[in-house]
């Protein structure tokens, strides 16, 4: 973690842990947060900005733009998850409104002017999407020329195994299944790397309630105060003992890469299925004789997909950035 901080995007729908994947990002010395862009899917997109504002503004990041993107799925009806994230979108912890306005411009522009502005001073942005790829799926195939600026997409979103909104699908490929499939497939003909940190991780790693009190104790209305309560809601709505960072886990990968087990695999979305729509089917077959046997042929796209974390790792990293902002460290 030396040299100069990565510039890197997020693309959110904040979203409980969403704000986890916020706080790390807004914090950490290794990382230089260019923009934030926000869509509808956890919770309706004015939501979602003003849950994002009043984030970055908790730690003092009232100089990273935050856009408004798209307020539906490409092809779909918006199906939110409050029953996940709260009323609110944000764990309803009446936590402070924004006192900032969101950036004129739509999320797709803002992405755009962020990855060609990199481009034209040669550096290039990692883009982590933590929400339905509606946003990024419209970038690519209306601005391709971004791929000259984005170093590689970190997403989270599906599973090589289990889903969670349904059996098969994970949430964010399952809310816009054809947006993930257009963000893969435009990816692939770009050739922009892909990272995908879904289920088979982002579960694993997991913040104890004693944690959480701890950085609830930092008071003040800190970032670390948030992220404890954050952690709480998620303990109480779940009855468990210890509660996901989530989407964090995105970030944390893109901060420390080794601390995770991956493997670079065949991948595609299913559109067809009633069942099973919204799938990320990975696959994971290892003789030839079969793959080469294989009606469909094989996917044009091949992703680095996260199957293993070292999860306490990403749990010390989260929680040292947000103490270290706020004094308590
Ligand atoms: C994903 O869906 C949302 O509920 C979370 O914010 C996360 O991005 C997990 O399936
Ligand atoms: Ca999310």
């Amino acid at each position: 973690m030396t040299g100069e901080p990565k510039p890197i995007v997020l693309d959110v729908d904040t979203g409980v842990d969403d704000a986890c994947a916020l706080l790390l990002a807004a914090t950490h010395p290794a990382l230089d947060l260019r923009a934030v862009t926000c869509v509808g899917g956890n919770a309706p997109v004015d939501d979602v900005v003003r849950n994002t504002l009043s984030v970055l503004e908790t730690v003092g990041r009232t100089d990273v733009p935050v856009s408004r993107g798209a307020a539906r799925p490409l092809l779909e009806h918006p199906h939110d998850a409050r029953h996940v994230h709260g009323d609110d979108g944000m764990g309803d912890l009446g936590w402070r409104r924004p006192t900032v306005q969101p950036d004129t411009r739509h999320a797709v522009e803002l992405l755009r002017d962020v990855c060609l502005a990199a481009a034209a001073s040669g550096e290039h942005v990692t883009v982590v999407p933590t929400a339905p790829m509606t946003n990024i799926a419209l970038l690519l195939r209306t601005y391709p020329d971004v791929a000259r600026g984005i170093a590689e997409i970190v997403f989270m979103g599906g599973a090589a195994q289990v889903g969670n909104a349904t059996a098969s699908a994970e949430f964010n490929v399952f809310h816009d299944p054809e947006a993930a499939a257009i963000a893969l497939d435009a990816a692939a003909e770009l050739s922009i790397p892909v990272t995908m940190y879904g289920l088979d991780v982002f579960y694993d790693p997991v913040v104890s309630r004693e944690q959480a009190a701890e950085l609830v104790a930092v008071g003040g209305g800190t970032g670390a105060e948030l992220a404890g309560r954050l952690i709480q809601f998620q303990c109480d709505r779940f009855g468990r003992d210890a509660a996901t960072i989530g989407d964090a886990g995105a970030v944390c990968a893109v901060i420390d890469p080794d601390a995770l087990t991956t493997q670079v695999l065949p991948i595609r979305v299913e559109l067809a299925g009633h069942w099973s729509r919204g799938r990320t089917i990975v696959d994971r077959r290892d003789w030839s004789g079969d793959l080469s046997h294989d009606p469909h042929g094989e996917p044009p796209v091949r992703v680095r997909v996260a199957l293993g974390v070292d999860h306490d790792r990403y749990v010390d990293l989260w929680r040292e950035s947000i103490l270290r902002q706020a004094g308590a460290r």
